[in-house]
């Protein structure tokens, strides 16, 4: 068993258990992957002020979101194929994260079904949904999103059309994998992953293939996609979403202070600033640059999350001291399910939150609550002066 101590630890292993063409989908960003890299590297520019002789005893991590408990502010985002990464991905994420004690979002794009996925938890979780055309698709997906107790939904925002990434069209992404001389020669070497996926029925979209019209190929993300996500979505229509739910909504994939303005007047519960993980603008800036100043602009009206470029508990601590009220990771936890499966996401929010913990204690805190910017070492001009 290898000693894991952090992040990249589960992504090396990822790399090597996990068929290429489902370990490029997690690991990349669209077009040149600019906005991808500098989610992370933007982090590193963020330093920390180390205290001392400061009580660093009895600590807690223990907050909310959207009034939820969680164990600490940080949520499993949601990602699509997730039942790709490991056999029955969604379920095994979803038992991590509730045993661990942080939220867990079901993407509409997963393998398990939201029933699959509700029978084999006892907690309730999130559901992310993309808006579609078909709107008895849609009213379907939150009756059945509502029938299986999920206690709240997200809504996606950054994604009414694919970004392009280069390595899904090179490698022929499709769920399950097709069987082409490349792909069988990769599989050979990920016998593991092949002998489990065998084992499952679960290896199709499990929330399109049987419950949407007219999907002319159920393995083929891209194809689906194209035809029947809603490139005209407005906020007219988000609002009918959020009254037709009627119940806590996050809206996912604000980047900018006006689309936050707009966001908070409608009704959400929170927001997300994220940017898909740099997979749909490339050459939008990374979030963590953005967060402050949406944080600035509704914070006393909505609660405003992160997400994209989270790879350490020690970035959790910094979206956090700028103001985010929770955060979530994408994935820091697919590295950890695509190297050894449930287990692995356990660890993955392991070291996650000793990171967290730990900085924060250097940092001269005891109590998630209380962080707030004067911990932090900002470059100047952090933001960026962007005419
Ligand atoms: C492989 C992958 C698939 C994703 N699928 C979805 C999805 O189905 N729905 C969605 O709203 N976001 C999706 N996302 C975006 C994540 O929810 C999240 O915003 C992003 O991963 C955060 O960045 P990080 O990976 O750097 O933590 C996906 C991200 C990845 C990496």
């Amino acid at each position: 068993m290898p000693v894991i101590t952090n992040i990249q630890d589960l992504k090396r292993l990822h790399k090597r258990r996990t068929p290429k063409m489902f370990y490029d989908y997690a690991e990349s960003g669209s077009w040149t992957e600019q906005t991808f890299r500098e989610n992370t590297t933007d982090f590193e520019q963020i330093r920390l002020r180390q205290r001392v002789a400061i009580d660093m005893d009895n600590r807690t991590t223990k907050t909310t979101m959207i009034g939820h408990d969680v164990a600490m502010p940080v949520g499993l985002a949601p990602v699509g194929l997730t039942g790709m990464q490991s056999a029955d991905g969604e379920i095994k994420a979803a038992r991590a994260a509730e045993k661990f004690g942080v939220p867990f979002t079901l993407s509409t794009m997963s393998i398990c079904s939201i029933e699959d996925v509700a029978e084999h938890t006892e907690k309730p979780f999130w559901f992310q949904v993309y808006t579609v055309r078909d709107d008895d698709y849609m009213t379907r997906l939150l009756d059945r999103a509502k029938a299986a107790k999920c206690s709240a939904i997200m809504i996606t925002l950054d994604l009414q059309i694919l970004g392009q990434r280069h390595k899904d069209l090179k490698n022929g992404l499709t769920a399950p994998p097709k069987f082409t001389l490349k792909s069988m020669a990769d599989l050979a070497t990920k016998w593991t992953w092949g002998i489990e996926m065998l084992q499952t029925k679960r290896r199709f979209f499990g929330n399109i293939v049987g419950h949407a019209k007219g999907v002319s190929d159920p393995a083929d993300l891209a194809k689906w996609t194209s035809e029947a996500f809603d490139p005209s979505l407005n906020w007219d229509r988000v609002a009918e979403l959020i009254k037709k739910w009627d119940g806590p909504v996050i809206l996912k994939g604000i980047l900018d202070v006006e689309d936050a303005k707009k966001a908070a007047a409608i009704g959400a519960d929170a927001i997300i600033v994220s940017n898909h993980g740099g997979r749909q603008l490339d050459g939008a800036l990374s979030s963590i640059r953005m967060l402050e100043q949406i944080v600035d602009a509704v914070g006393d009206k909505i609660e405003v999350h992160f997400d994209s470029g989270i790879r350490s508990g020690q970035d959790v601590l910094k979206a956090m001291a700028l103001g985010a009220k929770g955060t979530y990771i994408g994935r820091a936890f697919v590295h950890g399910l695509g190297a050894m499966g449930e287990a692995g996401v356990t660890k993955a929010l392991e070291v996650i939150h000793k990171e967290l913990d730990y900085t924060m204690a250097f940092c001269g805190h005891r109590d998630i609550n209380n962080v707030d910017k004067d911990i932090l070492l900002v470059p100047k001009n952090f933001s960026g002066d962007w005419a």
